[in-house]
Formats: C-alpha cells, sequence, structure tokens
C-alpha cells in the first residue's frame, strides 16, 4: 500500500532548503519527502507552493522568500538566464565554488565510498564570466521572424537571445551577426513539430590565442537558399572568420550535428593554443569550451601523470589529442584512441605541428581498442582517461586493472560517474591519492575534476 504523502498538490508551505540538486534547484525535505524547487537556495526560508507530486519527490514554485541566503546575488533576468544555460548566475561566484566542491566531496563519499581522499580546494577564474570559445544556438521562429537562442524549458517555443554573459564577445557577435543575416535573407527556420524548413542551428567558435573564427550552418537540407549572399555578407561582417562549415543533419532528433559536413568558404580548421602547443579545431571535434581553465586543468592532469620522459602514455576519449600532445612533451610516447574519426584527423595534424613524432593516435571506442592493445602486449605506465559524461565503460575499467599501469589520472567532467569509477579501480587495486576540482563553466552546474590513482601494490610484470 502506498504511504500517504505528506502534501498535496496546490498546498502552500514553509520550508528550508538544504541542499541544490544537480541543475541547480533548492532541496526542501517535508518529513523526509524530497522538494526540488527552482531557485531556491541553501539555507534559505521560504513558502513554495506544490505544483506536481511524484510517489518519490515534489516540484515547488518559490512564492516568497523569508531568509535569504548570502549568496545569493541580483540578476537582471531569470528567465534568459537560466534557460540560457546558467543555472547558478544566481548565486554569487563564491558560492558556486563552495556548493561545487562540496557536491564532489559528498558523492566521492557516498557514491565513491572513498572517506580518506584528499579533496583540494576548487580552483576558479579570476573573471568567472565571458569565457566560452563556443556556443551553437538552436533556430526557429516566431511571428513570422527567425529567432534564435534557447528552448524555454518543456517547451519547443525558442527564446530569443542575442548574448551569454559566458560566452566571449567574439562569439556572442558571430551569432548574432550570422542569425541578422540569415533573417534579412529570409533563411526559413527550421520547425522541430513539422520537420519542415531549413535553418537548425547556428555555431560559432574562436581560437581566444589566435583570434580566429569558425561559423558553422547546421540545416535541415543539403542546400541552402542565398548561399552565395550569405558567405558574402558572413565575411565582410565578421572579419576574424577563418571559416565557415555547412553541416547537413536531415534527422528528426535532439542531436544537433549531421553527419555530412561541407566547407563553404575558408579553411577546414581554425588554430588555437594551449600553453605553447597549437591546434587545429574542426567543425566536429570537440574542444574545451574554457581556454583559460582548461590549461590549469591540464597543468594539473599533466603533474598527476608525473612523468619523467620514459614512460609509455594511454590517453583514452583523446578528442583531438589536446591532453595527449601536453603529455608528449614529457613522455617517451603517447598513444591517444577516441571515437570521432575527424578528431583523430585533427589529432595527427596537430602532432605534425607542434613537430611531435612522438604520439600515435587511433579511432576507436576505447572500450575495445585498448584491451586489444592490451593482449597485443602493448602496456602503459600511465593511463589518463577523460570521459564523456555518462564516465568510462566497464570493460575499459576492467582492462586498466588488468594492465596494471603504475599511475592512472582520470578526467572528469561528471563527479557521480567519476566516484562510482574510482570505486571500481579501488576494489581493482588502485589508491586514489587526490582529487582535483576545477571550475571549467563557471555560473552553470557543470564540475570538472582530475584525480590522480596509484597502484597499490607495485606488482608490474
Ligand atoms: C570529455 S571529451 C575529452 C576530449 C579531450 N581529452 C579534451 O580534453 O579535449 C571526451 C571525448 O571522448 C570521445 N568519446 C566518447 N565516447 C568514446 C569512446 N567510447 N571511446 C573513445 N572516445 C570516446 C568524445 O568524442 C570526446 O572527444
Amino acid at each position: 500500500m502506498n504511504r500517504a504523502l505528506p502534501v498535496n498538490k496546490n498546498d502552500y508551505i514553509d520550508v528550508v532548503f538544504e541542499d541544490l540538486t544537480h541543475d541547480g534547484a533548492g532541496v526542501a525535505k517535508v518529513e523526509g519527502y524530497p522538494l526540488f524547487v527552482p531557485n531556491g537556495l541553501p539555507g534559505e526560508k521560504a513558502k513554495v507552493k506544490i505544483i506536481k507530486v511524484n510517489k518519490s519527490y515534489g516540484i515547488g514554485r518559490l512564492i516568497e522568500l523569508y531568509e535569504q541566503s548570502p549568496y545569493r546575488v541580483d540578476i537582471p533576468d531569470s528567465e534568459k538566464t537560466k534557460y540560457g544555460g546558467c543555472q547558478l548566475e544566481h548565486i554569487s561566484y563564491e558560492g558556486q565554488l563552495k556548493y561545487k566542491e562540496n557536491q564532489v566531496r559528498q558523492v566521492l563519499t557516498r557514491i565513491g565510498k572513498l572517506e580518506d581522499v584528499t579533496v583540494h580546494p576548487i580552483l576558479g577564474m579570476d573573471n568567472p564570466l565571458s569565457y566560452r570559445n563556443k556556443a551553437q544556438v538552436p533556430v526557429g521562429e516566431k511571428d513570422g521572424k527567425l529567432v534564435a537562442g534557447f528552448f524555454k524549458q518543456r517547451s519547443h517555443e525558442i527564446v530569443d537571445m542575442d548574448e551569454s554573459v559566458i560566452q566571449l564577445p567574439e562569439v556572442n557577435e558571430a551569432i548574432q551577426t550570422a542569425k541578422e543575416i540569415c533573417r534579412r535573407l529570409g533563411i526559413p527556420a527550421y520547425n522541430e513539430e513539422t520537420h519542415k524548413g531549413v535553418l537548425r542551428h547556428i555555431m560559432a567558435r574562436y581560437g581566444k590565442q589566435t583570434g580566429e573564427l569558425m561559423v558553422v550552418l547546421i540545416t535541415r537540407t543539403p542546400e541552402i537558399p542565398h548561399k552565395k549572399e550569405l558567405i558574402e555578407e558572413i565575411i565582410a561582417r565578421l572579419p576574424k572568420v577563418k571559416s565557415i562549415v555547412h553541416n547537413v543533419n536531415s534527422k528528426r532528433t535532439n542531436v544537433i550535428l549531421g553527419e555530412k559536413t561541407n566547407l563553404l568558404w575558408g579553411s577546414e580548421v581554425i588554430y588555437d593554443y594551449i600553453g605553447d602547443v597549437k591546434f587545429a579545431i574542426s567543425a566536429l571535434s570537440f574542444y574545451q569550451v574554457n581556454p583559460v581553465q582548461t590549461k590549469v586543468l591540464y597543468d594539473k592532469a599533466l603533474e598527476y601523470a608525473d612523468l619523467d620522459g620514459e614512460e609509455s602514455v594511454i590517453d583514452a576519449y583523446c578528442g583531438i589529442g589536446t591532453i595527449s600532445l601536453f603529455l608528449a612533451q614529457k613522455a617517451r610516447k603517447v598513444f591517444g584512441v577516441e571515437v570521432v574519426p575527424e578528431a583523430i584527423e585533427d589529432a595527427r595534424r596537430n602532432a605534425a605541428l607542434n613537430g611531435m613524432t612522438n604520439a600515435e593516435f587511433a579511432v576507436g571506442e576505447a572500450e575495445v581498442v585498448i584491451p586489444k592493445w592490451y593482449k597485443e602486449g602493448n602496456k602503459a605506465d600511465v593511463l589518463v582517461v577523460d570521459p564523456p559524461r555518462k564516465g568510462c565503460d566497464e570493460a575499459l575499467l576492467q582492462t586498466i586493472i588488468d594492465m596494471k599501469p603504475r599511475k592512472v589520472v582520470y578526467v572528469s567532467c561528471n563527479p557521480a560517474t567519476l566516484a562510482r569509477d574510482l570505486r571500481i579501480l579501488e576494489d581493482g587495486g588502485y589508491k586514489t591519492l587526490e582529487v582535483q576540482p576545477v571550475d571549467m563553466f563557471p555560473m552553470t552546474t557543470h564540475v570538472e575534476c582530475v584525480a590522480q590513482l596509484i597502484l597499490k601494490c607495485d606488482t608490474v610484470k
């Protein structure tokens, strides 16, 4: 029999927020029953209206704040801020850092059962705004006009937005200008519901160190109307543009990029530097979005790898070889693995660009390629992983445990999967020495960490 719930829909109740969810909503408990309330902050007392009840949790709306958190700050337009991707902008930067650091500590204990690991204070930014070197915005139509910005929550409606406080000014300008040009030329916006129309997304990427800009237009159709004028006007109005790319995504899907990419003008890649290493970046490749903090993160990964020039290193989930080439500066040999073929082309080009001959790259799934290498006798002294949010595949973790590299450096953008994977590696013979959170994504709920593990008893054969 179902236990009666302590709240009903449309009730007004007083609560105290204890925590934040992973997407930045306040969490309050009523007789142990969790209530998630957007905009509530830990420590705040408030009146809320219950708008939804489920068996295991309820959702509320903030009606009145009786006591404010010392970390709350005023923001000009909360709807644009939150749905535009800045879920934590109503918290002071000091408060954001505190929240993220606590979150890492909590999940390492709760999920990873790691009681004695050293978690360092999070490394934040001096200026936590205008940092993103990339934006990709959905395009739609409102009142007969092309708009681009973000999806209104739980709807297909696109809210127009010209700039985001976390994007570099060059990225804001590129998106806004491309949007204006498409609007003026009457390029039809894509409609998600009918799967008709043309322009689905506009993407801009900027090399902060080189000043090179890439604009990517993602369409449903293989052709773009007014292509010639479109290209000419982008070149005329965005003098930093070095590459204009067309990507075709004809599927009914939430995935932004499709499989077919054509170069419309300029170079297939733009360049950027992290530290002294130069990188070529193509439209489809993953490249870290916060160039300032990327250097901080990679320096820490390199420090944790603790190389003396003799080691063989595997960099799993290597993208365009960014971490691989950082490591190659100090290792005997680095082998990078990545599933996106274009990224591996970039990685090889990047090695050549920097005159590095001790880095080799393979296309494939890390959980398939690395076990194969291990069977063939290719073992690493140090293994670095930097997986997507879902963490490492179990087959890869098992191969690490079997291969026994002396050190593992785990770069993670999701503390929960990091904690889960650290537990598996600990049970397989590793010890997590340190975890360093790095704030790669100020104003958002995302948390990045790098962890150093060593083999508990050094029984490498
Ligand atoms: C968080 S990114 C890290 C990239 C790179 N280390 C960097 O810092 O730029 C994760 C990368 O893993 C790749 N990836 C996803 N699943 C993979 C898999 N099963 N095997 C290999 N690479 C994968 C993605 O394409 C992406 O480039």
